[in-house]
């Protein structure tokens, strides 16, 4: 390897958003060597994005709660395709990871008595985010990063993996290079975490940020680990759409959380005349209750704004579809009527929701406490990805775990939120853990020279061809195909076109060129990230188009219903030997009698 400058350690996590810190930081705890590589700055990870809160049956605000309704409500947000093995390890585990956040330093708001105030979010029964104002998930990366670096952790900032190196069966190590020079790096190490968050930038509207093309669960699926339910990627109901500039940006569920209503432009609050069947029992029919629900009455009935994010995305677009939406093409969110009802809302507002009282300030020259909000759905996450066993998140691959989104299975098909947060640090550090624990059991694997001169060229390559094809081009293509045809609303039709054009986009992708050198060149990093975008989005496509019915995010107008032959399935797709996306459906394991008694009882 003597071209190569190669770094050694016993764990390597790939990612440093909550998920992969929190997997660092358990790595590092149980004495083994720790590298965490990051695209980006170390800080800077769409773990910011969930605002609102993290999900934990704390019990502060209301003691009806514990961890048997939030394993309930998981399961019925993600329409029972969830593993449930994930959802009760989560459900049970998430209330210490939230206290053992608070002992690292957190700064949670209070209750009155000084305990962690908890708010309400869409699909949880009782008021069960802890919270940092809007800005929690800031605070987390925080926290955990303070907490990280007096642990001797490794930080490779701003590296990007482009494979990982096999011995045999087993994961050995990665292979990538330093963006800001262009230099190859090998890290060799006994276990891998892939952290690297979601896939939002394979969509034009995304509230992920430019790091999110998919990078794990494609270098997992190279690697032979399989992907589960990749059918199902969510689009929060609320994103910013004016200016152009902003549109996608995240507006959080919290300002529903805290009494803010969808109305469309006849101001009528659309959200009432939508109510499911099964949530008809816990959601308000009329406003006074609903507004009663969000200040903490205990005997009313949620909002229907509360609703799991899938339906109310689905509800805003109807709206828009029908020609009731506002001037820019969303629909409006009004946190500003609470005037109405509270005499210091301006004050409340502020100090609930302070980011997005700036956000829309500053952006959008809106102020929130006085106007309501022009907001329209944006693709936040995806409930698919990396399958792992639920109790080491270990794939099937040895010696290669996942954590956090970049890992699936926990929220089948729709995730609710603020579980992502609680995922992060649960699964983090148990990913952690399992990670330290098989890298103490297992020696270092043989890499070799000449698969790593095949990645270096393969790296190069896109220097060698005419910049006839432009990366940036081929990229923005591939979000238009997968915005318009494998988005909220999807059919057979438009899916397989889309899957043709997907073809098409790979072939320009292998011939898109860059010109200049290595150093500080975003268009040859583009051209290398079309990879992971085109496998994922061809996995979304493949997997939507597999599923021949509707259930949470996904929403097929060719089969409106749920159809009992998925009900206990779910989609598996893996790279077959001969190269090609094999995709079947796995039946989904057997749920214990004491958790089937569990959901009755919820019931
Ligand atoms: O709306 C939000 O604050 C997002 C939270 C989440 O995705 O969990």
């Amino acid at each position: 390897m003597a071209d190569y400058e190669t770094f050694q350690h016993d764990v390597l996590v790939i990612g440093a958003g909550g998920a992969g810190l929190r997997a660092a930081i358990e790595a590092s705890a149980a004495g083994v060597s720790v590298g965490l590589v990051c695209k980006s700055l170390l800080g800077k990870a769409h773990t910011v994005m969930a605002e609102g809160g993290i999900a934990a049956a704390l019990a502060n605000v209301d003691d009806r709660d514990n961890w048997k309704v939030h394993f309930a409500d998981t399961m019925r947000g993600g329409q029972y395709v969830n593993q449930w093995r994930m959802a009760e390890l989560h459900a049970r585990e998430a209330p210490d990871r939230v206290r053992e956040l608070e002992a690292w330093g957190a700064v949670f708001d209070r209750t009155k008595d000084g305990r962690i105030l908890q708010r309400n979010f869409g699909g949880h029964k009782y008021p069960r985010l802890a919270h940092v104002g809007d800005r929690t998930g800031l605070e987390m990366i925080r926290t955990l990063q303070d907490h990280g670096v007096h642990q001797g952790i490794e930080v490779y900032m701003e590296h990007t993996i482009l494979a990982l190196l096999k011995d045999g069966e087993r994961v050995v190590g990665a292979f990538g290079y330093e963006r800001e020079r262009g230099r190859f790096r090998i890290f060799r190490a006994k276990a891998i975490v892939l952290a690297t968050g979601g896939i939002g930038r394979a969509y034009k509207i995304t509230s992920n940020s430019w790091e999110s093309t998919g990078d794990g669960l494609a270098l997992g699926y190279e690697a032979g680990a399989e992907l589960i339910d990749m059918e199902f990627v969510q689009f929060h109901p609320t994103g910013m759409i004016w200016p152009p500039s902003v549109m996608g940006i995240l507006v959080t569920e919290g300002v529903r959380g805290e009494g803010g209503i969808l109305t469309n432009k006849e101001g009528r609050r659309f959200m009432f005349e939508a109510i499911p069947e099964n949530y008809k029992a816990q959601t308000a029919d009329n406003e006074e209750e609903g507004w009663r629900y969000c200040q903490g009455d205990k005997n009313a009935r949620r909002p229907p704004e509360l609703l799991t994010r899938d339906h109310v995305a689905r509800c805003i677009v109807r709206e828009i579809k029908e020609g009731r939406g506002s001037p820019h093409g969303g629909v409006y969110l009004d946190i500003a009527w609470i005037k109405q009802k509270l005499p210091n809302a301006f004050d409340y507002i502020k100090r609930k929701l302070p980011s997005m009282y700036h956000q829309f300030k500053q952006l959008a020259d809106i102020d929130i406490t006085e106007q309501p909000m022009e907001v329209g759905p944006t693709t936040h996450y995806a409930m698919g990805g990396i399958h792992v066993d639920p109790d080491t998140q270990m794939s099937r691959v040895p010696g290669l775990f996942a954590a956090g989104e970049c890992a699936a299975g926990i929220n089948g098909a729709n995730r609710l939120g603020g579980n992502s947060l609680s995922d992060i640090v649960v699964f983090g550090k148990r990913a952690g853990e399992f990670a330290a624990k098989f890298a103490k059991e297992n020696s270092l694997g043989k890499i070799e020279q000449d698969k790593i001169d095949i990645l270096a060229r393969e790296t190069l390559a896109p220097f060698e061809r005419s910049a006839e094809e432009n990366p940036y081009t081929v990229q923005r293509d591939l979000q238009e195909v997968m915005q318009a045809d494998v988005g909220i609303v999807r059919t057979e039709s438009e899916m397989k076109s889309a899957l043709e054009h997907l073809k098409t986009l790979g072939e320009r992708a292998n011939r898109a060129g860059v010109t200049g050198h290595r150093e500080f060149n975003p268009g040859w990093h583009t051209a290398l990230d079309l990879q992971n975008l085109l496998t994922i989005s061809k996995a979304i496509a493949r997997a939507a188009l597999e599923r021949k019915e509707s259930r949470g995010a996904q929403f097929r107008e060719d089969y409106p219903n749920k159809d009992e032959r998925f009900a206990k399935v779910n989609t598996m797709i893996s790279k077959a030997p001969d190269g090609s996306m094999q995709i079947r459906l796995e039946p989904l394991p057997e749920m214990p009698d004491y958790l089937k008694q569990v959901i009755e009882e919820m019931k």
